[in-house]
């Protein structure tokens, strides 16, 4: 693989916040060393059926930053979310801080451009982000060094951010028992995300993994941390040596059988806008439902 920067000497503290309306895991992760921050995968909260949205998630990471009186530097999202909204520009408008994606947003913005039948106002250029992040990219949180490594098969732009000992996997794996994303979606491969589980596993066997989802599968509490050494030893889905062609058949008859996310038309709309809500002809934010288009 190539030769990313990894300094597992580096130990950042990271807080986890829960989402259990999507099941989505939010993170603080602060430089050891100072105190420069980055929030990873945050949610805005919306009751969809009501067309409302809210902040109590969003607000309870401000909340924690204020208190730490953490600088809030980078805004991550580690890629275009089907199941939940970010909530980027919310927390931006009060702690700043750049919002980052992978530069293969632009084939997302595309691709779901298309689908949602937006006007040329929608630039598919990813100018609505900061930080544009290509494979094996740095940037700086206080004094650690992150570097983003592309790992993309759940989406085309997944990217898998290390910093120091931690790296935060988005939907690239799962917790052991709960195995790996789908790959499904328009732009998503499951050969494409085997490669990529690859690059993960072959990170130190003592890389703290965060994931971005949890559902407790078999009762159990809801986890986000994991080692790399542990999803090898005992991934369901793509350890003990379990090969590409297992994966992919596996991934594609499992892929058939799931319906859609219940949050998938609002959260693309907003995602691939880095988290802005779409607007209509008089300026008012408005989301839209395409029939049959997805
Ligand atoms: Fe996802």
């Amino acid at each position: 693989m190539t030769n990313y920067p990894i300094d597992m000497s580096v130990k950042p503290e990271v807080e986890a916040f829960f989402d259990p309306s999507t099941n989505t895991i939010s993170y603080v992760v602060k430089d050891p060393n100072s105190s420069s921050c980055a929030v990873i995968d945050s949610v805005m909260d919306i009751d969809y059926a009501a067309g409302r949205i809210s902040y109590d998630h969003a607000d309870r990471m401000i909340a924690h930053i204020l208190k730490h009186e953490l600088m809030l530097e980078w805004i991550i999202e580690t890629h275009v979310h089907a199941d939940h909204l970010s909530a980027a520009p919310y927390i931006q408008g009060k702690l700043g801080g750049k919002i980052a994606i992978g530069d293969k947003i632009l084939v997302v913005q595309d691709v779901f451009g298309k689908i949602f039948n937006e006007g040329t106002e929608f630039q598919r250029d990813g100018s609505q982000f900061d930080a544009l992040l290509k494979d094996g990219d740095t940037y700086r949180i206080g004094g650690m060094t992150a570097v983003a490594i592309y790992t993309p098969g759940h989406t085309p732009a997944c990217m898998v951010h290390v910093m120091g000992n931690a790296a935060f996997v988005g939907d690239t794996l799962f917790m052991p028992d709960g195995g790996s994303a789908r790959a499904d979606f328009p732009g998503g491969d499951a050969a494409t995300l085997y490669d990529s589980i690859q690059k993960v596993l072959s990170l130190p066997d003592e890389m703290r993994l965060f994931m971005c989802h949890d559902y407790g599968p078999n009762g159990r509490d809801i986890q986000w941390e994991t080692t790399v050494g542990a999803e090898k030893a005992h991934n369901i889905h793509v350890g003990a040596g379990k090969t590409k062609d297992e994966f992919v058949r596996f991934r594609t008859e499992r892929d058939a059988t799931l319906s859609m996310p219940r949050l998938i038309i609002p959260s693309l709309q907003v995602n691939m806008r880095a988290g802005e809500m779409p607007t209509d002809k008089d300026g008012r934010p408005m989301l839209k439902v395409p029939v049959n288009g997805l």
